[in-house]
């Protein structure tokens, strides 16, 4: 062959295999390993996608009270690379790794301002202080920088996640009053602030909780509150975020497969994605060692399909899966 052909095969063969995307393979069970060799410290884990890039941020509980947040990415979901500590102890913000400590970081992108910003759980060591924090930073990956924190709209507030709506508007979501119920609160457009609360699930304790929207349907995972121990994850769906959530359903076995929920993941097309669970199985007696655990779910109608695997494979690029 001569050189002219085996360029234009390579360039053909490059075009076929980026059109028709690549198959990655997941495995469940242990903590990942980076691509230094490094344990992957990213509990609790939020996440965005810029074009084929997933960034991912977490709880570092390398020193197990006292999380920093670390950044990572991926195209593949396998191989995670080590972005930055993207919010440190004591440099970010001097109370932080002394009379507060981060969980469950969540990234947002802001384009009206063009900055990324990190909502959080910002507590003290017996959780009576019940806050959240903000950060924001120019770059996705750069040293995030302290906005304020407190309880948003003087209401206690405990785990939490961010949902950002197709219109652009965010949310964070975050269990209040003392585990009682859930507060969404609608966010500023800078969505450094937030503007107004609407409770949900009144009563029923829930925590962990994970918003996705599919068409006009929302639908979340949320988990009850015991502590790090596993219990039965729960989907709600409703055609209006502030209004109309049904009742709990339970999903998967009685102990979520021993996670709590952390994010849901849109993956290949953007009508009909495949979507991936993401949770923590924290292990009370080595939390840095609490793998994050990935499954493909999926909703239908007010039935949410939640079958664990230990391993799957994916194609990024049009969300198909398998498993042996
Ligand atoms: C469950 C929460 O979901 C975690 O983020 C953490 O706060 C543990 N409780 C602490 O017991």
């Amino acid at each position: 062959m001569n050189r002219f052909w085996f360029f234009v095969l390579f360039f053909l063969s490059v075009g076929f295999v980026s059109a028709k995307g690549k198959w990655s393979s997941v495995e469940n069970g242990s903590i990942w390993i980076d691509t230094e060799g490094n344990k992957v410290q990213a509990h609790a884990a939020g996440f965005l996608r810029v074009g084929e890039r997933w960034y991912m941020i977490g709880e570092d509980r390398s020193v197990r009270w006292r999380p920093d947040v670390n950044m990572y990415s991926s195209t593949d979901l396998q191989h995670w690379t080590f972005e930055n500590k993207i919010i440190r102890n004591g440099v970010t913000h001097p109370d932080l790794g002394k009379d507060r400590m981060i969980e469950r970081p969540k990234l947002l992108y802001c384009e009206k301002t063009g900055k990324f910003v990190v909502w959080c759980h910002w507590e003290a060591g017996d959780y009576s202080a019940s806050e959240a924090a903000v950060f924001q930073c120019d770059k996705i990956n750069g040293d995030y920088e302290y906005v304020w924190s407190g309880r948003p709209l003087g209401i206690k507030s405990r785990d939490c996640n961010v949902f950002q709506d197709e219109d652009g508007t965010a949310y964070f979501i975050s269990t209040i009053e003392e585990n009682q119920h859930l507060g969404l609160f609608r966010l500023s457009d800078d969505y450094l602030h937030p503007v107004e609360c609407t409770v949900l699930m009144e009563g029923k304790r829930r925590e962990a909780p994970a918003i996705v929207r599919l068409g006009d349907t929302y639908y979340m995972l949320s988990s009850a509150c015991t502590g790090w121990a596993p219990n039965q994850c729960m989907m709600s769906w409703s055609k209006s975020l502030t209004s109309g959530w049904s009742s709990l359903v339970p999903v998967g076995d009685n102990v979520a497969y021993e996670t709590q929920a952390a994010s849901i993941l849109k993956i290949g097309k953007k009508k009909t994605p495949t979507l991936l669970y993401v949770g923590d199985r924290w292990w009370d007696k080595n939390l840095p060692d609490s793998p994050t655990i990935i499954f493909p779910i999926a909703f239908q109608g007010e039935k949410c399909i939640f079958p664990y695997h230990n391993e799957f494979e994916i194609n990024m690029k049009t969300g198909k899966w398998k498993c042996h």
